[in-house]
């Protein structure tokens, strides 16, 4: 392995990614990437937990490789790859599974969210195991650090509590992963409700701007969000709509939220709008441009070279699980 620490992450292939993806995820990944070695997948073996139409999984597994290459990730530093071609991740799951207690399981709150529409007994049970296949994602490459959301830091935990008990068991075998989390400016609200975060499942597409809307959407929305009374351009904790209005021009601009207060004074949130819509819109063109000029083809080449180059990676690390536990490999 290389001095440089690995990094491991992934995004599922279900719904449609927005900015919140973009600037607490992606945008991320992409200045880490020039630190460490990096290893970014398309998860769709995760996305199956809930159902899935199989035309449109296969078009969004492309589509979320476009992104990750779109935004910034450069296959001569990154690995990129999907989860469904590495046989290794089903395989060391099941191992994990033989580890991993219902009652670990059981206190997962993605679980119990995603679960409460049908309830626990009508959930997939692969829904309820997603947590394990997580940790061999993780596992197999001798991850050090995993860059994600607040909402995984839980996943991330059972995957080093699998691994430290795995360890104990059958001898030094895995690295005990780190968790990395963005910074908490980094969490971008939802245009329609402030006090919880954008989401690819928030019903209505008012929620969020998705990066591949395009410029008359995104006028829309942004002249459909919601505002807090007054009339005023200013940063503070007691107007959250307006805060993530503010976050968001800033993240698009490079401006400070002082400096945007000091652009608006005098003007009205009709003013700050319109100027916020075409900031964005001037960032997701040139994304968009990226993100069009690549071919299925040739995304594809890149995805089966990610494949072929982590497959080694996961089948040594497997075969040394194998033989510890006992079997032939
Ligand atoms: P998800 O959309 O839940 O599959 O998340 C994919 C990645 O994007 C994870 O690392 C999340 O933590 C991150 N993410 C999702 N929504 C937001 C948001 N509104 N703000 C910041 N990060 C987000
Ligand atoms: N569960 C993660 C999410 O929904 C995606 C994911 C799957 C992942 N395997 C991973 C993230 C391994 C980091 C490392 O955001």
């Amino acid at each position: 392995m290389s001095s440089k620490k690995r990094i491991f992450s992934g995004v599922q292939p279900s719904g449609n990614l927005h900015i919140g993806n973009y600037l607490g995820a992606i945008a991320n990944w992409v200045k880490l990437q020039d630190s460490y070695e990096s290893i970014f997948c398309v998860v769709d073996m995760h996305a199956i937990t809930v159902p899935q139409d199989p035309e449109i999984l296969r078009k969004k597994s492309i589509e979320i490789a476009k992104i990750y290459l779109a935004a910034g990730i450069d296959p001569k530093k990154s690995l990129i790859f999907i989860q469904s071609q590495v046989s290794e991740h089903a395989e060391l799951m099941w191992i994990l599974n033989t580890i991993a207690k219902m009652s670990e399981l059981e206190k997962m709150t993605q679980f119990k969210d995603k679960s409460q529409k049908e309830g626990k007994e009508g959930a997939a049970v692969g829904l309820f195991d997603y947590p394990v296949l997580m940790a061999a994602d993780i596992l197999l490459y001798d991850t050090q650090v995993v860059p994600v959301g607040e909402d995984q830091k839980q996943h991330v935990e059972l995957a080093r509590d699998l691994a430290k008990r795995f360890n104990n068991k059958f001898g030094d075998t895995f690295i005990v992963p780190e968790v990395h989390i963005k910074k908490e400016g980094m969490r971008v609200m939802g245009l329609d409700n402030p006090e919880k975060k954008m989401s690819k499942s928030a019903e209505s597409i008012y929620n969020r701007i998705e990066l591949l809307d395009d410029a008359e959407m995104i006028r829309k929305k942004i002249r459909k969000a919601v505002t807090d009374s007054g009339s005023e351009i200013i940063y503070r904790d007691d107007k959250p709509a307006l805060k993530n209005l503010i976050n968001i021009y800033s993240s698009f601009s490079g401006k400070t939220p002082k400096e945007i207060e000091a652009m608006f004074v005098g003007k009205g949130y009709g003013d700050f709008k319109s100027e916020l819509a075409e900031v964005i819109i001037a960032f997701l063109e040139s994304f968009q441009a990226r993100y069009n000029a690549l071919s299925d083809k040739e995304v594809m080449k890149i995805l089966n070279k990610g494949a072929d180059k982590v497959r080694p990676i996961a089948r040594k690390k497997l075969d040394e699980v194998k033989t510890k536990i006992g079997f032939i490999v």
